[in-house]
């Protein structure tokens, strides 16, 4: 970053290359409560002014809204936005704690032509597999995504909380562009086995919730407190009962060296994903997401900032001491798995 727009770096070996950081699009219509669409739509202008290409969603967020919320965006910016996709996972909108997984090829196939009517695209340019059926071994899974490769509907393709092995079977299919993980100074458990996958396999990291939903940044400290009913940070454990207060306290190094910079928390957050990628030798591109201009400005700015040995050192112990798991239910992520 030197004046001011991003740095850009190439997703994985085989991926397009895209700004150093990308945006989170999920909060423009699910997940975190009513969001303000015409501060949702300048969002997404200020962050491609600012050098952000990689624009983030899935056919989940709020059953396609979010797709079809993004089509007059990439109507306007098609040649200069990398859109990023993703199938399997159903939310039932009378039951939202549930989550309905399909992996299978004619779920798939049903599910990109969907996704490509509600873009308004003709190709996906990275289309992930969201979360794993355990049911359908990967490779035919992959299999089925690189026809659609072939057939010209999806430019690259990536994978959501994979674990090292099943990254392993996926890339001896097809190439994996990026796999897509929760990772973040709360959330340290793809370094274990995913990690390691990725960077054999010139895989790049697309880190989501990198400002931990929210937490890091400070800007609630307890779901039941400070957020909606409906808001899915309540399911949380984490973010709730004696768990949030506890994991609040574990932010004051990150406060503390906010206030020393200048920075704010969640630049900080954002640094240290940059940096924790670098020490593994990963091409990283995280995605925080937000639904405001002058957060986009802020949280690229992040990229600027780079952390003290000292300072890391201080950041250190954060993650294994974080009470509680990032989701109610760990068998939909890779850590549930390996
Ligand atoms: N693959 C998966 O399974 C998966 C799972 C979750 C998310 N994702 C993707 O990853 C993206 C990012 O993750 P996320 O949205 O869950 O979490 P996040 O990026 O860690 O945090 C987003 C939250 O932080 C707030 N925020 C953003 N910037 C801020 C700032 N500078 N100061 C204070 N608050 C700030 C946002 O609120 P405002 O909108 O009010 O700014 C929002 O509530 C999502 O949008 C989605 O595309 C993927």
């Amino acid at each position: 970053m030197t004046d001011g727009t991003l740095e850009t770096v190439r997703l994985g070996d085989t991926g397009p290359e895209v700004g150093v950081q990308g945006l989170g699009c999920m909060g423009m219509s699910f997940a975190y409560g009513p969001a303000d669409a015409e501060q949702s739509r300048a969002a997404l202008e200020r962050a491609l002014d600012l050098g952000v290409t990689l624009f983030d969603t899935a056919d989940s967020y709020g059953a396609g809204q979010n797709e079809t919320f993004l089509a007059p965006f990439l109507g306007k910016h098609r040649d200069a936005v990398v859109i990023a996709t993703k199938f399997s996972l159903t939310i039932p909108p009378d039951d939202p704690t549930r989550r309905i997984i399909r992996n299978d090829p004619p779920y798939i196939r049903q599910a990109v032509e969907a996704s490509l009517r509600r873009l308004d695209v003709d190709e996906i340019d990275l289309y992930y597999m969201h979360r794993r059926d355990v049911n359908v071994p990967i490779e035919e899974t992959v299999a089925t995504m690189a026809e659609l490769v072939r057939e010209g509907k999806v430019k690259h393709l990536g994978l959501s909380e994979v674990t090292g092995d099943e990254l392993r079977a996926a890339a001896a299919v097809h190439p994996i562009a990026a796999v897509q993980s929760e990772w973040s100074l709360f959330s340290r458990d793809i370094e274990a086995g995913v990690v390691p996958a990725a960077k054999e396999l010139g895989v790049a990291l697309v880190p989501y919730s990198p400002l931990g939903r929210g937490f890091l940044t400070g800007s609630f400290t307890d779901a039941d407190r400070d957020l909606g009913q409906d808001d899915f940070r309540r399911q949380q454990p984490r973010f709730t009962g004696g768990n949030a207060a506890a994991n609040a306290a574990l932010l004051e190094p990150v406060r503390a060296i906010a206030a020393a910079r200048g920075a704010s928390a969640g630049q900080i957050a954002l640094a240290w994903v940059q940096q924790r990628a670098a020490v593994h030798g990963l091409p990283v591109v995280p995605i925080p997401g937000t639904t405001k201009p002058h957060r986009v400005a802020e949280n690229t700015a992040a990229a600027r900032i780079v952390l003290t040995d000292e300072e890391l050192a201080s950041l250190e112990p954060i993650a294994a001491r974080v009470a509680g798991d990032r989701y109610a239910d760990m068998s939909f992520t890779s850590a549930g798995r390996e």
